[in-house]
C-alpha cells in the first residue's frame, strides 16, 4: 500500500489552471495531495481539501429532483473507486462532456460522506493525457493487474490446453482462442466484480485451471478433458463483453447477449471447425450455459453435469476468493473490515492485522 504518496508532490497544478478560485491560495485549497481511493477512504476526515489523480470508471447523466441536469461519475485507481456528482454549472461538468471511461483525471475536491460512503465535492478536473500519467509515475497506482508474469500465465494456460488428451476437444479450446485472438490474453474479467483489469481474463481462467486441476483426482467419475476444457473456455466470451483501457465498460454485444451467451457461439462455432462429436459438443456447450451456477446469476441452465457442477464451482472459488484478496490488498490498514463486498453477498472480509 502507497502511504508516502500522501505528502509527496505530483505536482499536478490543477488548482493554478482553475479559474474560478484562482483567487483562493493553492496552500489553503489543497491541504492534501497526491491522494489515492485508500488514503480518501482510510485516513481523510470530512471537510478535507484533497487533489489526486483518478480514472474515469464510468459516467451516467441524471436529472436532479429540481429538473437540473447533472453527472454521476464514478472514479477510481487500483484501490477501489467512489461517486461523485457533477452538476450542470460547474466547469466541471462541460470538461467531462465527451470525456470516454479510462480517461485520466486530475481532481480537486471536499472529502464528504453520503450514505455512509465516501462521495466528495469536486471542485475542479484536468484530464491528464497517458504520456503524462506516464511520466509521473502514476500507472502503477491507478491500474491494478495480475501479481504473476503475464508471460508466464500464458504459457501456463497454453500448457493445459496441451494436456487435453482428446484430440478434437484439444482442437475446439484451440479453434475457440483463435477465434477470438488476442483480446483473450488481454481483456479483463469484469467492470469491477473480481479480475477487472487488463489481463484479469487470462489470469482468472489459469487460476481456475490451476485450482480445478489440482482438484481433479478427487472427483475421478469427472471427466478431465471435458472439465479442464470447460475452465479454459468458460468465460471465454468475456473477451467480447468488455472493452476499455484500464478501466472498463460492457460492448454492444456484451450488454445485448452476455457473456455466456457469446461464449456458447463461440465455443460452437469452433467445436464445429473441430469436428467435435455431437455429445460431446453438448456437454461442453452445457459447461458454458451453467457455469454461472444460478439464473440469478446469469446461468441459462442449472449445472446438471458432473463437470457442469465442477467448473460452475470451482469458478465461483476462485472469483470469490479473488474478491476477498482484493478485500485484503484494498482495505486501509487500520479498519477492522473491509467495506461491503455485494460479490459476497454483502458480507465484510475481516482485513486487521492481514
Ligand atoms: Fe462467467
Ligand atoms: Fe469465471
Amino acid at each position: 500500500m502507497n502511504r508516502a504518496a500522501v505528502s509527496g508532490s505530483r505536482g499536478t497544478g490543477i488548482g493554478r489552471t482553475n479559474p474560478v478560485d484562482r483567487a483562493v491560495p493553492f496552500a489553503d485549497r489543497f491541504s492534501m495531495g497526491n491522494v489515492t481511493t485508500l488514503e480518501l477512504k482510510g485516513k481523510i476526515p470530512t471537510g478535507t481539501a484533497f487533489e489526486g489523480v483518478f480514472l474515469l470508471k464510468g459516467v451516467s447523466r441524471r436529472i436532479a429532483k429540481n429538473g437540473r441536469p447533472f453527472l454521476a461519475i464514478e472514479v477510481g485507481d487500483r484501490y477501489g473507486s467512489f461517486s461523485c456528482n457533477i452538476f450542470e454549472d460547474s466547469d466541471a461538468y462541460g470538461l467531462l462532456q465527451g470525456v470516454p471511461v479510462g480517461a485520466v483525471l486530475s481532481l480537486a475536491g471536499v472529502a464528504e460522506q453520503f450514505n455512509d460512503r465516501l462521495s466528495p465535492r469536486i471542485q475542479a478536473i484536468r484530464r491528464i493525457g497517458p504520456a503524462e500519467a506516464r511520466s509521473q509515475g502514476l500507472e502503477g497506482i491507478l491500474y491494478g493487474g495480475p501479481k504473476e508474469s503475464t508471460d508466464l500465465l500464458r504459457k501456463e494456460l497454453e500448457s493445459y490446453v496441451a494436456r487435453i488428451g482428446h484430440e478434437k476437444l484439444k482442437k475446439t479450446v484451440e479453434e475457440a482462442l483463435k477465434e477470438v485472438g488476442e483480446i483473450f490474453w488481454t481483456n479483463t474479467a469484469a467492470v469491477n466484480m473480481h479480475h477487472a483489469y487488463r489481463f484479469g481474463l487470462l489470469e482468472h481462467s489459469v487460476h481456475v485451471a490451476r485450482a480445478g486441476i489440482s482438484l481433479l483426482p478427487h472427483y475421478p467419475f469427472v471427466d478431465p478433458d471435458l472439465a479442464i476444457a470447460g475452465m479454459l473456455l468458460h468465460d471465454v466470451g468475456k473477451a467480447w463483453e468488455y472493452r476499455g483501457e484500464g478501466a472498463y465498460e460492457r460492448t454492444r454485444a456484451g450488454l445485448l447477449q452476455g457473456h455466456v451467451v457469446l461464449g456458447y457461439r463461440i465455443v460452437r462455432k469452433a467445436a464445429l471447425t473441430a469436428n467435435l462429436e455431437d455429445d460431446l459438443l453438448l456437454q461442453l456447450e452445457h459447461i458454458i450455459l451453467c457455469h454461472q451456477g444460478m439464473p440469478e446469476y446469469g446461468a441459462a441452465v442449472l449445472p446438471s453435469s458432473p463437470e457442469g457442477v465442477f467448473v460452475a464451482l470451482v469458478d465461483n472459488l476462485d472469483a470469490k476468493m479473488a474478491m476477498v484478496e482484493k478485500a485484503l490488498d484494498t482495505t486501509p490498514a487500520d479498519w477492522e473490515f473491509s467495506e461491503k463486498i455485494m460479490g459476497l453477498e454483502g458480507a465484510r472480509v475481516f482485513t486487521q492485522g492481514r
